[in-house]
């Protein structure tokens, strides 16, 4: 058995535009790292978090990855003593599923450590408690596509029925990050609990529109079916200049685009690297223009998840 290992786990775009809480897809760039070390005495404990700035704590009980770690073993019957380092590689709060990638990869690194008694789909609701207590809801939009790679889909909630599906290979993600943050629990507290039905109707047309654009690599489709009118018309408000910076990218020819997640990010859907890199210079202009600082991501759709990196 080895005796320590480091894992790296991709940030992820939940939500797609239109499939709240049921769609996400997992980037390349940035991701999260995990340190897991076997001890020879019991218990979890967290020895290190770089990138933080401090505002992690390292009470195992209170942490995204000592938490999805201490259920995990829970559930085995295991006594065994961890201790864990986490690299955050990405801003917190961020809407890129900072949380979920730490909880995926020290769910996927404790597995690996004790001889990979569970199959990496079975790793998810471990990972989703380590969401429930970022959050406080165990959304699985970003942990599943960081845990499986690909575009996920959740199928339900109860029972948790996931479903991968194909990524059409010439499909890239366009990321910005505005430095400014929006907690996922307040970006939630502002929606409708209610939905119209005529709403309704045009979500899951939306949302069946993009899968099947998805799936068949329709690139056309893909792009008319990225539009939300779930959250975007409220969680809108809580991002400066949010409409022309998705306008700055449909105008540098992406497909679409939306918040990633909760924001604040805003990421946009591509049919090749050089649109993603224009609208990624485009989208960067507007926020600029507002005095807002920002960093762009472009990444292809990551279909390998969680890797062992040492
Ligand atoms: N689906 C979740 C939400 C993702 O939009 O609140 C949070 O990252």
């Amino acid at each position: 058995m080895e005796k320590s290992i480091k894992v790296f786990a991709p940030a992820t775009v939940a939500n797609v535009t239109c499939g709240f809480d049921v769609l996400g897809f997992a980037v390349d760039n940035p991701g999260d790292e995990v340190e897991l070390k076997l001890k020879s005495t019991t218990g979890i404990t967290i020895s290190a978090i770089t990138g933080d700035e401090g505002k992690l704590t390292k009470d195992p009980e209170l942490n995204t990855v000592g938490v999805s770690i201490i259920r995990l073993l829970a559930k085995l019957g295991s006594k065994q003593g961890l201790d864990i380092k986490l690299h955050k590689k990405m801003p917190l709060g961020s809407g890129l599923g900072s949380s979920a990638a730490s909880a995926v990869a020290g769910v996927f690194a404790a597995n690996q450590l004790l001889g990979c008694p569970l199959k990496q789909e079975e790793l998810l609701p471990f990972a989703m408690e380590g969401e429930r207590i970022a959050c406080g809801s165990a959304h699985a939009d970003n942990v599943a596509p960081s845990l499986l790679g690909g575009f996920v889909i959740v199928r339900s909630y109860t029972p948790l029925d996931v479903v991968k599906i194909p990524t059409p290979k010439d499909l890239f993600a366009t990321i910005i990050h505005p430095h400014i943050e929006v907690r996922t629990k307040d970006a939630r507290s502002i929606l409708r609990k209610d939905l119209s039905l005529h709403d309704a109707i045009k979500q899951w047309g939306n949302v069946a529109g993009l899968v099947a654009g998805i799936i068949t690599s329709d690139y056309a489709l893909i792009g008319r079916s990225m539009d939300d009118v779930v959250a975007e018309p409220y969680r809108s408000m809580l991002i400066p200049g949010y409409y022309d910076v998705k306008q700055a990218a449909l105008d540098a020819g992406a497909l679409g685009g939306g918040i990633s997640g909760s924001g604040p990010s805003v990421f946009a859907l591509s049919k090749d690297e050089k649109t993603a890199k224009k609208a990624g210079v485009n989208m960067a202009k507007v926020f600029n223009e507002l005095g807002i600082g920002n960093e762009v991501y472009v990444s292809r759709i990551n279909n390998a998840g969680p890797q062992i990196i040492g």
